[in-house]
């Protein structure tokens, strides 16, 4: 059976902080400090929302993050500017490393698949317009689960869509919480730590394997290396 590696979208593929010029346009040198919380708000939200059974889309999550974001830094953006912001949220580029890597996980034998906390309209046009879907045989959101990673369901039902075995699937992400979260679902795992000061959690779960970009992680299952 073909192995299946099962990427991450939001902070893996995806650069989160992809936005941070565009709002230094309003916000100066404040920008970086602003868009890390806006995506741990984000996150955030959807962890609470997982935790109540209060599901709404996750783009939401991302909409209700900004407004708490502008709030706590004292900042009242214009109705267009907050509309561009959310409208170019689904345009965020994608990391240099990935283009090449999906390509040489593909070369090496394994099925590639996105899944995400996305819901899928926002996922299609995010993927399309970095030029990733083509690189890609399946976009996997959890959204008819109506919950959130790292609920075990939504792991559990990224198994049915690509029916495999969790030891024939490999969770892909740089998010310490979903590696945990897939590992604790029995999946096996790659963490890509892009950055030398990225911490995994010390809950005494190890990634099956880590790396610093997807091209490594090509390299590294091609090898059959641990
Ligand atoms: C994603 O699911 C966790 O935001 C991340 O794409």
């Amino acid at each position: 059976m073909q192995q299946v590696l099962a990427f991450d979208v939001y902070g893996t593929l995806i650069n989160t902080d992809g936005l941070t010029r565009q709002l230094a346009t309003v916000l100066g040198d404040r920008a970086p400090a602003f868009s890390k919380q806006w995506r741990e708000r984000q996150l955030e939200y959807s962890f609470r929302r997982a935790l109540m059974g209060d599901y709404v889309p996750f783009r939401v999550c991302t909409a209700q993050a900004l407004e708490q974001t502008s709030q706590s830094f004292g900042v009242t953006f214009s109705a267009d500017f907050i509309a561009d912001l959310l409208a170019q949220y689904r345009r965020l580029p994608a990391y240099s490393d990935v283009i090449e890597g999906l390509g040489a996980a593909a070369k090496v034998g394994y099925r590639c698949v996105a899944f995400s906390n996305g819901d899928p309209e926002s996922l299609d046009e995010l993927l399309e317009s970095a030029g990733l879907r083509t690189h890609l045989s399946a976009v996997i959101s959890v959204d008819p689960v109506r919950s959130f990673k790292p609920d075990p369901k939504v792991y559990h039902y990224l198994l049915e869509q690509v029916q495999a075995p969790a030891d024939q699937t490999c969770m892909v992400s740089s998010n310490p919480f979903d590696v945990l979260g897939a590992a604790h679902a029995g999946l096996q795992t790659a963490w890509v730590a892009r950055s030398p000061q990225a911490v995994f959690d010390p809950w005494g779960v190890e990634p099956t394997w880590q790396v610093r970009d997807l091209q490594q992680l090509a390299v590294t299952l091609g090898s059959g290396e641990r």
